[in-house]
């Protein structure tokens, strides 16, 4: 049965409501205490995906061809996260459709067994920079909350950073992936993160593809998955 308070922005007004009641009676203090605010029911996937196709945040907004807010599986436990959309994904409103995506595609089915369809694959910025330029700090910081707000909804087991810019932003940190790469790192809301390489990377420099694979099977351990083909 739904209840008036499941309703997030309803709990919040009831919450203020009886505050400011007991704000009247003197007991101010004590009631901000010992009324908890309503832990936020995650918006949906489909709701945050409208909101992203009519955002005038920054001034991408101008340059886009579409907005491209990411695809996959609503229950996927892995997040994929790149930077930005390309010229492709711009044309396409997709992410990773590019040549750096079948590469993607590769690692997602070749290497770790699953398709595309079971997990998720984001980007930080939902719009392309113009050429493909490095994203402002203005951009990545309009963008922040759609990308909060997807991993809210999905809840994944792992996000997995492609490249250092996304990699750093997950962490934190001003590192170089070498330095990122090979470890589970901590997000702040909880979310084991791991670096690899961004497949653009990986496709001119295919010496790197070792790493990304032993990065990809630190996922595949944490995650509890065989290798394709592995004896059960
Ligand atoms: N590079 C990215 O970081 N994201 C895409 O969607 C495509 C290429």
């Amino acid at each position: 049965m739904s209840h008036a308070l499941s309703d997030p922005a309803l709990a919040a007004s009831a919450r203020e409501f009886l505050l400011e009641e007991l704000s009247q009676l003197g007991v101010d203090y004590l009631a901000r205490r010992q009324i908890p605010q309503a832990p936020s029911m995650p918006d949906s996937l489909e709701q945050i995906q409208a909101e992203i196709a009519a955002c005038q945040n920054c001034e991408l907004a101008c340059s886009r061809t579409q907005t491209v807010p990411g695809s996959g599986s609503a229950s996927a436990r892995v997040v994929f996260v790149g930077e930005a959309p390309g010229a492709e994904e711009d044309l396409q409103g997709q992410p990773f459709v590019g040549p750096a995506g079948q590469l993607l595609d590769k690692i997602i089915e070749s290497g770790m067994g699953l398709r595309r369809a079971d997990v998720f694959i984001l980007n930080i910025l939902k719009c392309r920079p113009p050429g493909n330029r490095d994203p402002l700090a203005t951009e990545k910081q309009a963008c922040t909350p759609f990308l909060q707000r997807q991993l809210h909804a999905l809840r994944p087991d792992i996000v997995i950073c492609l490249g250092r810019h996304a990699a750093n932003y997950f962490i934190g940190s001003d590192l170089t992936l070498g330095q990122l790469r090979g470890r589970l790192h901590q997000s702040t809301s909880g979310i084991p993160i791991l670096a690899t390489y961004h497949p653009a990377y990986l496709l001119r420099t295919p010496s790197a593809k070792v790493d990304c694979w032993q990065d990809i099977q630190i996922a595949m351990n944490h995650l509890g998955l065989k290798r394709p083909g592995a004896a059960q």
